[in-house]
C-alpha cells in the first residue's frame, strides 16, 4: 500500500505538544503505513515565500513552508479568513472580497503545489484539509500529479447562492472536482453541494455522492462526521478531578452550578447571544439566581482580522454589562477568559459543569460538544445546550436543542437543565456517549480513507475541456455511503 500525504495549512510538529484530537488522529493515520505531513511551517520570512523545512519521525517525514509577510496576509487574513471563512458560515454580511488577496491565496496554493507534487508518487493517497486549499488537487493535476486525492471540509458547506456570489467560484470550486472524494462534515452539507454543482457549477448529480464536473470528470462526495477519542476523553476527565487547576475551579464555585461554554474567539460561535441568553435566564428566572455560574473560555483567534478585535470588545462589554447588573458582592454571574487552556483541564472542566453552552450560529461539526459529552460523570451527567446549527446537532440527539437567535429560548433552556431531575440527565447522556464510543475520531478516519481507496481509478484530464476516462471498481461502497 502506498504512503499516506496530509496536506494542511497547520500542521502538527512533533516538538508541539498542544496536538488536539484531530492532529492525533492524523499522525495515528500517517503512522500506520508512513507517510508525509505538509503544510505551512507557522513561521513567516521578511524576504520570500518557499523556504522548506524537513524533518523525521519514525516514519512520518514532515515537510513545511515558510511564508512571506505578503503572502500570509492575503493567503491566511485575507482570502481564507476574510473571504472564505464568513462565506462558508453563512454571513455574506462580512465577506470582504478583493482581487488581490484572491491571487495571493492562489499563489501561496500554487507554491504548495509546485513543491508537494515532486514528492508525490503514484500509488500515494493524498489527504488535503479544509478551506485554505481548495485550489490545491486542481494544481496537482496541472501538475500531472495521478495518485488519489482527497479533500475534507472541516467547516460548512453553505447555501449554493452564497457561493455563486463570490467571483470565480466556479475556478475555485473546480478544486473539489479534481479530487477522488470530497468529505463533509453532515449529509446537509453534501447536499448543499450537491445542489451547488447542480445550480451554479456547471456539473451534473449522477447519484447521490457521485458527481461529474462540467469537464465531464467524475467524482465522489460523501458525509463523514468528524469525532473525538472517546475512550480517552472519557479518562482525562476522570483524572482531571484530581488536577490543582480542576481543584482550584470547583473550590470557587463554592457549592453553585457550572454553565460551561468554551470556543475560539469567533463569530461564528454565537458568543454574545449566548452572553444575552444567560442574561435574559437571569432576568427569567429570579429564583435561580445565585445558583448558576457561567464560565466562557474563549481564546483569542485571528486578531489580524478586524472582525476578530470587534468582537473581543463586544464581549467584554457584554460581560462587564451583566456582571454590573447581577453580581453580588459574593457572587460573579460570568468568568469571561481569554487564556488557553491544556486539554486535560478542559476535560476536567467539562465534567464539573452541570450545562454546557454549545450555541454556535454556525459550525461544522463542533468537537467541544462531542467532548462535553464524553467528559460527564456517568451517574451525574451535565446537559449539553446545543445549537441545531452545529454539524454535531445531528447525531447527539440527547442535547436540549437550543436556538442561538431565539435568546428567551436560551435562558428557558438554561433552567431546564438546572433543574432537570438525575435520571432525564442520565437517560439523555447515555444515549450519546454510547454513540460516540463506536462513531469515534478512528472510525472517523478509517471511513473516509477507506472511501478514498475504494474510489474509482481516475485518470486526470490534462486540460479542463478533456474528457477523462473514470472506472469504477467493483468493490462496495463503504457502509457510510451505502445507504445514502
Ligand atoms: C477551524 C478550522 C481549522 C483551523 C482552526 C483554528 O477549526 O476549520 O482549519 O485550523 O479553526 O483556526 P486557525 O486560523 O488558528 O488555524
Amino acid at each position: 500500500m502506498g504512503r499516506l500525504v496530509v496536506v494542511s495549512n497547520r500542521v502538527a510538529l512533533p516538538e508541539e505538544s498542544r496536538a488536539g484530537g484531530l492532529a492525533i488522529a492524523l499522525l495515528d493515520a500517517l503512522r500506520e503505513d508512513g507517510g508525509l505531513w505538509f503544510g505551512w511551517s507557522g513561521k513567516i520570512d521578511p524576504h520570500a515565500s518557499g523556504r522548506m523545512h524537513e524533518q523525521q519521525d519514525g516514519n512520518i517525514t514532515f515537510v513545511t513552508m515558510d511564508l512571506s509577510a505578503q503572502d500570509h496576509e492575503d493567503y491566511y487574513n485575507g482570502f481564507a479568513n476574510r473571504t472564505l471563512w464568513p462565506l462558508l458560515h453563512f454571513r455574506m454580511d462580512l465577506v470582504d472580497y478583493d482581487r488581490d488577496t484572491y491571487a495571493g491565496y492562489q499563489v501561496v496554493n500554487a507554491l504548495f503545489a509546485g513543491k508537494l507534487a515532486p514528492m508525490l508518487r503514484e500509488d500515494d493517497l493524498v489527504w488535503i484539509h479544509d478551506y485554505h486549499l481548495i485550489p490545491l488537487a486542481r494544481l496537482l493535476r496541472d501538475r500531472g500529479v495521478k495518485c488519489r486525492i482527497g479533500f475534507f471540509l472541516h467547516v460548512p458547506m453553505p447555501s449554493s447562492d452564497l457561493l455563486a456570489a463570490l467571483p470565480s467560484h466556479q475556478r475555485l470550486f473546480d478544486g473539489f472536482s479534481s479530487c477522488d472524494l470530497v468529505g463533509f462534515q453532515t449529509e446537509r452539507d453534501l447536499e448543499r453541494f450537491q445542489d451547488y454543482v447542480r445550480l451554479f457549477g456547471g456539473g451534473r448529480v449522477i447519484e447521490r455522492g457521485l458527481l461529474e464536473a462540467p469537464n465531464g470528470r467524475r467524482f465522489r462526495a460523501g458525509a463523514f462526521p468528524i469525532s473525538i477519542d472517546t475512550p480517552r476523553i472519557a479518562e482525562l476527565a476522570r483524572d482531571a478531578v484530581a488536577k490543582p487547576g480542576v481543584k482550584r475551579l470547583t473550590a470557587s464555585l463554592s457549592r453553585r452550578e457550572l454553565a460551561i461554554g468554551v470556543d475560539r474567539l469567533d463569530y461564528s460561535k454565537g458568543l454574545p447571544e449566548r452572553f444575552r441568553g444567560f442574561a435574559n435566564y437571569l432576568k427569567r428566572y429570579p429564583q435561580q439566581r445565585g445558583k448558576l455560574t457561567f464560565l466562557q473560555i474563549a481564546p483569542v483567534s485571528r486578531g489580524g482580522v478586524a472582525e476578530y478585535r470587534h468582537l473581543r470588545s463586544e464581549l467584554e462589554q457584554l460581560s462587564g454589562n451583566i456582571n454590573g447588573r447581577f453580581a453580588e458582592p459574593d457572587w460573579t454571574p460570568v468568568r469571561y477568559v481569554n487564556r488557553n487552556y491544556p486539554h486535560a483541564t478542559l476535560t476536567g472542566f467539562y465534567r464539573l459543569a452541570r450545562v454546557g453552552l454549545v450555541t454556535p450560529l454556525r459550525d461544522g461539526m463542533n468537537l467541544v460538544a462531542k467532548e462535553y459529552v464524553a467528559a460527564q460523570d456517568p451517574e451525574d451527567p451535565g446537559v449539553l445546550l446545543l445549537s441545531p446549527f452545529a454539524g454535531a446537532a445531528r447525531e447527539l440527539d440527547g442535547a436540549l436543542v437550543v436556538n442561538p437567535y431565539d435568546l428567551d429560548g436560551t435562558g428557558d433552556a438554561i433552567a431546564r437543565a438546572m433543574t432537570m431531575s438525575r435520571d432525564e440527565r442520565r437517560e439523555r447522556w447515555e444515549g450519546m456517549f454510547r454513540y460516540l464510543q463506536t462513531h469515534d475520531i478512528t472510525y472517523w478516519r478509517r471511513s473516509y480513507l477507506q472511501a478514498l481507496r475504494e474510489t474509482g481509478d481516475v485518470e486526470p484530464a490534462a486540460d479542463s475541456t478533456e474528457r477523462p476516462a473514470y472506472r469504477r471498481r467493483k468493490t462496495d461502497l463503504p457502509r457510510d455511503m451505502r445507504h445514502h
